[in-house]
């Protein structure tokens, strides 16, 4: 399945008129192509996926365009039964040793236990914000919507449109943000038995492999990078302004209820709480209101 150089020339078009930065709507087909493990992936139609980890290997694939600013969903439906060890990992992801990256990552189980969901994000190379939480669901019965909002302001992480956490943009306080480095999305499926499931502790059962990761309706509503910033010639049709003003940039209060729901029951890990790693020096974004 390892061949996706599909030109789309409505797509070329588009960026021949904006020449910097236009915006796109992009689909699996469309838009990405296997990365590595080619035969260990399966693109099926349009809009849906299948990452495959065994012994031999597991897969990856990524975005063809690089990103600035954007919303990116996926509907993922992850390895059922016993998913110990394994780890599926979507992410937005820049080049360079000063990168950049949002994370989703879902850390298998063993059968019967609950799934990790660890977001992270790094700027300029630096990571180390775990935030860490269990699903309301279970994740491997049916599929849910993962989506990352990326704009100027803020970066929100989305599970089924229910907000889970939010990183805002005290740039302008020295807290670094990701808005300068374009980014591509990932999404692979790998063997983390070294680290994922209780610290390491529960390793991969090979006897149930292969492990299958379901990805579907992948959307990239996303300002496609061409060279130098001009967000405003992006344009967003079906986001309408959302990412060029903080004043969109707020949640809700229903979306604040929501964003306290989860934290309240489902959040295991916080960077933020963590006073002894850090000497009792928190990061600087740990100080401020973040929705
Ligand atoms: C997925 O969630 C995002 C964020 O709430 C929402 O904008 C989008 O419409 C949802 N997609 C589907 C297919 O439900
Ligand atoms: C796996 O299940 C155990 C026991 O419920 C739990 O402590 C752990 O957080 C779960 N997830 C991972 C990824 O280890
Ligand atoms: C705090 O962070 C350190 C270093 O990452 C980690 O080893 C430790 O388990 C964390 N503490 C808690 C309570 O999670």
């Amino acid at each position: 399945m390892a061949k996706f150089h599909l030109v789309y020339p409505v797509l070329m078009f588009i960026s021949v008129m904006a020449s910097h930065s236009s915006f796109v709507e992009g689909n699996f087909a469309r838009s990405m192509y296997s990365l590595w493990g080619a035969e260990h992936s399966a693109f099926l139609g349009n809009d849906d996926v299948e990452l495959v980890l065994d012994q031999y290997s597991g897969s990856g694939i990524q975005s063809k365009e690089t990103f600035l600013f954007g919303s990116v969903e996926m509907l993922i439906k992850l390895v059922p039964g016993n998913s110990a060890g394994t780890v599926t990992a979507y992410y937005l992801y820049s080049t360079g040793d000063k990168h950049d990256e949002i994370d989703f990552e879902f850390l298998g189980n063993i059968s019967g236990q609950p799934y990790v969901i660890h977001t992270n994000i790094f700027t300029r190379g630096e990571g180390g914000r775990e935030q860490q939480f269990y699903p309301w669901f279970d994740p491997t019965a049916d599929y849910h919507n993962y989506t990352i909002h990326w704009n100027p302001s803020e970066v929100v992480w989305y599970v089924d449109g229910i907000p889970i956490r939010v990183y805002k943009n005290y740039e302008s306080e020295g807290i670094p943000y990701p808005k300068q480095q374009p980014m591509r999305v990932y999404t692979s499926i790998w063997n983390a038995d070294s680290w994922a499931t209780r610290n390491g502790l529960d390793k991969i059962d090979w006897t149930k492999a292969p492990f299958v990761a379901k990805l579907r309706r992948f959307r990239a509503r996303a300002c496609s990078y061409h060279g130098p910033l001009s967000i405003s010639q992006c344009g967003a049709p079906s986001l309408g302004n959302w990412w060029n003003s903080p004043v969109y940039s707020k949640l809700s209060n229903a979306k604040q209820e929501e964003i306290n729901w989860v934290r309240d029951n489902y959040m295991i890990y916080d960077y933020c709480k963590n006073i002894t790693r850090y000497n009792g020096y928190l990061p600087g974004e740990c100080l401020r209101a973040q929705y």
